[in-house]
């Protein structure tokens, strides 16, 4: 069937496969079954993990590695230590205090397939399982670069990053924000986590301070751009599409560039971050071009 509009490019669907196929196979090592007593926490912790997802964060890692020739081996650890921080937000996201969101990746969302208290412990375990992944000598020899991977990490989802930006989400339900609180807010929940994936390649390969920081200024305008659709994709998108439910940000009241600007605006807003994120990664010429399109490709996204 020819790609429609809204699709990836069959290069770039082939690249996130691979991605997703590698990333699956490691966390798939990583957080085995057991019959252990306790085995529901991993049962929770697989099930937020491994029933879906696009992988974005683990493609920004392998494909960011990849301009410094880093051994896969490497990124894919990291790649699966980034997936688990993530699948760790989206577990507590969806938790009744939070979201309270009953669907996600088109399956019951983890509190809702065990409980709050198995949810609340299969993401603490998840966030501390990245940062046993990321220590460990088999994600690099070199303990200063595991060491700055780690550090770099945390400073990412604290409260200086994801976890204050999901903060100022919820305040953001009470109290109007303006148009700068609501860019740094999206920022700190999507642009950090997606920005340290980005920089977690350079820092395996040993890359130049420009060349992180050409990859860090990428990230954090795709990052911003990816909230945007996705708050635009939570009005315009199906259950179908997206696999979560539907016009839960209108719903709760949530401060979202759409909600202050509307779509149109919003849309062009992304569209220009997208444009400014493609210009970030100028020094690497077409080296990047996998990059460039998946900018792209979060434009046009209906999931
Ligand atoms: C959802 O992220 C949460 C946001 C930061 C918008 P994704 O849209 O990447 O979720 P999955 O991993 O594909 O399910
Ligand atoms: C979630 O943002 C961001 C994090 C989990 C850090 P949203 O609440 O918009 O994500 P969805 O729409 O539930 O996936
Ligand atoms: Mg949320
Ligand atoms: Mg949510
Ligand atoms: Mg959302």
């Amino acid at each position: 069937m020819a790609p429609s509009p809204r699709d990836a490019s069959p290069s770039l669907q082939q690249a996130m496969d691979d991605v997703t196929n590698d990333v699956n196979r490691t966390i798939e090592r990583l957080l085995p079954e057991t019959d252990l007593a306790e085995a529901q926490l991993y049962k929770a912790m697989r099930h937020g993990t491994l029933s879906g997802g696009k992988r974005l964060r683990p493609f920004l890692v392998l494909q960011s590695a990849k301009l410094f020739n880093v051994d896969p081996l490497r990124s894919r650890r990291v790649a699966a230590a980034v997936e688990f921080i993530h699948a760790y937000s989206l577990i507590h996201d969806d938790l009744p205090a939070m979201d309270d969101a009953s669907l996600r990746r088109g399956e019951p969302t983890v509190h809702k397939m065990y409980d709050d208290a198995t949810a609340i412990l299969a993401g603490d375990a998840l966030l501390t399982l990245a940062f046993e992944v990321m220590s460990d000598s088999e994600t690099h020899e070199d303990p200063r670069v595991r060491c700055e991977l780690v550090h770099k990490l945390a400073r990412a989802v604290g409260a200086g990053g994801m976890v204050g930006g999901q903060m100022l989400d919820l305040i953001g339900e009470q109290q109007a924000f303006d148009l700068g609180t609501i860019s740094r807010l999206q920022r700190m929940k999507t642009g950090r986590l997606m920005a340290f994936s980005c920089e977690a390649g350079a820092i395996l390969g040993k890359g130049s301070e420009n060349l992180r920081r050409a990859l860090c200024n990428y990230a954090h305008d795709l990052g911003l751009a990816f909230q945007v659709t996705d708050d635009i994709l939570d009005v315009e998108g199906t259950e179908e599409e997206t696999g979560k439910d539907h016009g839960h940000d209108a719903q709760a009241g949530k401060a979202t560039f759409v909600s202050t600007m509307g779509i149109e605006q919003a849309r062009t807003r992304a569209e220009m971050l997208v444009e400014q994120a493609v210009r970030h990664l100028a020094p690497f010429g077409n080296r990047a071009e996998t990059l460039k399109e998946l900018a792209r490709y979060v434009l046009s996204r209906r999931a």
